[in-house]
């Protein structure tokens, strides 16, 4: 195992300790990190809930957690007694300002117990329209004015629109200093998402070519094959323009967009990242239509299984308008980028479960090869498989063997489980081990949430307001609607998916 210096002594409170969040993502990442010798030599994890554990019950109810959702499913190394004994339980009703004091006694027995002042983190695992009621409720408590230990961390949605997000960030702000709010974005956390940075600014080769004078457009698709499953009352109050545009997909916009850092400083990182989003040429409402297209997936079938359409899923409107699919044609206006379109995408109930940029390059600017040797001669592309694939892949022209001269396009792929026998940490472990120790970089700043509302908002309003007419528009198992064809296809351009056939 690599040496490396463990977080300090930290006390994580999760209030939505029994929920989704924490089953499914929290404690597996905590206990794998606990696995890999990430969490620090002292630490505490208190469950809060409304409903009635033990701490013996609590702990199994994680447990099986674990044994469900957890990268490592079977692989516990007789360590879960251990690290249970850092898990407890508190049952509180987070509504009531006075039930408070009960976590700072338990800061006050930790600290005695650690001989030392832990850091005290908050995690906010709840439906968004509680975040301000806890924050408001915890904001008093002495050990929030601490703001070098004490800190909170915020899940997505960040508010509902701009107005909300402003609203949110500046109760936040009252109570608590910037560098203590941490706003998840769990893509933010991916190992291929964080390779960006590496592959744009840890090699020469890239970057003198990434702008506007090699770079014909970038496309980001992130499908999914899953429909609202249970999360129907959120997804109704939400869709896919909130869902995933607003944050993931903008922030991977970032990644691939921003200027090279000067340092690895959680700020100059942000500073660079907003400026993409400040970049971001806004969509006017009357403009909508040839920006941005929505959809619905109707009934049909996957994998051979009936699916029913959104408006028959569990907790939606039978005559829902919200969109499951959105694409958006963005450009950003400055010196690198100005006239690159950049096409976004996202849907649920779509043909495939991925996750993939591409930077199209432009073509060659003269072609002496004759005509027959370049039946199949296409442009570089660069496609970066965030996942389930883990990829680069460069597609160049090379020449097939033979005596005749024919081209063809081949890729040169590297692949993360090829190259390294290490196992990607989850998101979640990054961004959890990030909080402990207190490094914001993978973080969103409220300036850069808000920004990405402003971009959005346009779209939503327009949407809003105009109730869709043809809804369900496209069929599960497809690659959405067909006005996002045509959105792509007027500039000249299409989707590219993968794994793309060669010459496609
Ligand atoms: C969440 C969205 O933020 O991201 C979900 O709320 C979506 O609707 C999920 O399914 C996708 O995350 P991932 O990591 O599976 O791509």
């Amino acid at each position: 195992m690599q040496q490396h210096k463990r977080p300090p002594s930290s006390l994580i409170f999760i209030f939505g300790g029994s929920g989704d969040l924490n089953l499914r993502k929290l404690s597996p990442a905590l206990y794998n990190l606990f696995l890999d010798e990430w969490m620090p030599e002292k630490f505490g994890i208190v469950g809060i809930g409304r409903s009635e554990y033990s701490n013996e019950n609590y702990r199994e109810r994680l447990l099986d957690g674990i044994k469900k959702f957890s990268r490592r499913k079977d692989e516990h190394n007789g360590k879960w007694a251990e690290f249970s004994g850092h898990v407890s339980y508190l049952q509180m009703d987070a509504e009531n300002a006075d039930a408070y004091s009960a976590i700072a006694d338990i800061v006050k027995q930790k600290e005695q117990e650690f001989g030392e002042h832990p850091n005290v983190i908050f995690y906010l695992a709840v439906a968004p329209q509680l975040v301000p009621d806890i924050a408001s409720k915890l904001g008093p408590l002495n050990i929030c004015a601490d703001t070098k230990c004490t800190r909170i961390v915020v899940e997505k949605p960040f508010g509902h629109d701009l107005k909300s997000a402003q609203e949110l960030n500046h109760l936040l702000s009252t109570m608590f200093d910037e560098n203590q709010i941490f706003r998840i974005d769990h893509y933010l956390g991916k190992e291929t998402v964080q390779n960006i940075l590496a592959l744009r600014f840890a090699n020469a080769l890239f970057e003198p070519i990434w702008n506007r004078n090699y770079i014909e457009n970038v496309q980001i698709t992130a499908s999914e094959t899953v429909g609202s499953e249970s999360r129907g009352g959120y997804y109704e109050k939400s869709g896919a323009l909130r869902d995933m545009v607003q944050n993931h997909i903008l922030q991977l916009v970032c990644m691939v967009a921003m200027e090279a850092p000067v340092s690895f400083d959680a700020n100059e990182i942000r500073n660079k990242k907003v400026d993409v989003l400040n970049a971001i040429r806004k969509i006017k409402h009357e403009e909508v239509q040839d920006y941005a297209v929505r959809g619905q997936y109707s009934e049909g079938w996957m994998e051979g299984q009936k699916v029913p359409g959104y408006r028959q899923e569990k907790n939606v409107d039978p005559q829902s308008p919200v969109d499951t699919f959105a694409a958006v044609k963005f450009y950003i206006d400055n010196w690198r980028w100005q006239d690159v379109p950049f096409y976004v995408r996202t849907g649920k109930r779509m043909h495939t479960k991925s996750t993939i940029i591409t930077i199209q390059f432009r073509p060659a600017p003269n072609y002496a090869f004759p005509p027959e040797a370049a039946d199949t001669w296409r442009p570089n592309r660069l496609t970066i498989s965030i996942q389930p694939e883990m990829d680069i892949r460069l597609r160049f022209q090379a020449k097939r063997p033979g005596q005749n001269l024919v081209l063809s396009p081949v890729d040169m792929i590297f692949k993360y489980d090829d190259a390294y026998d290490e196992h990607e940490p989850e998101a979640y472990e990054t961004l959890l081990l990030d909080v402990m120790e207190g490094n914001a970089t993978l973080f969103m700043r409220a300036d850069q949430v808000e920004a990405a509302w402003k971009i959005i908002m346009p779209i939503q309003e327009t949407w809003e307001s105009r109730t869709p007419v043809d809804f369900p528009n496209y069929a599960p198992n497809s690659w959405g609607p067909e006005d996002a064809e045509a959105l792509i296809a007027r500039d000249g351009f299409n989707w590219i998916t993968l794994p793309a056939p060669h010459g496609e």
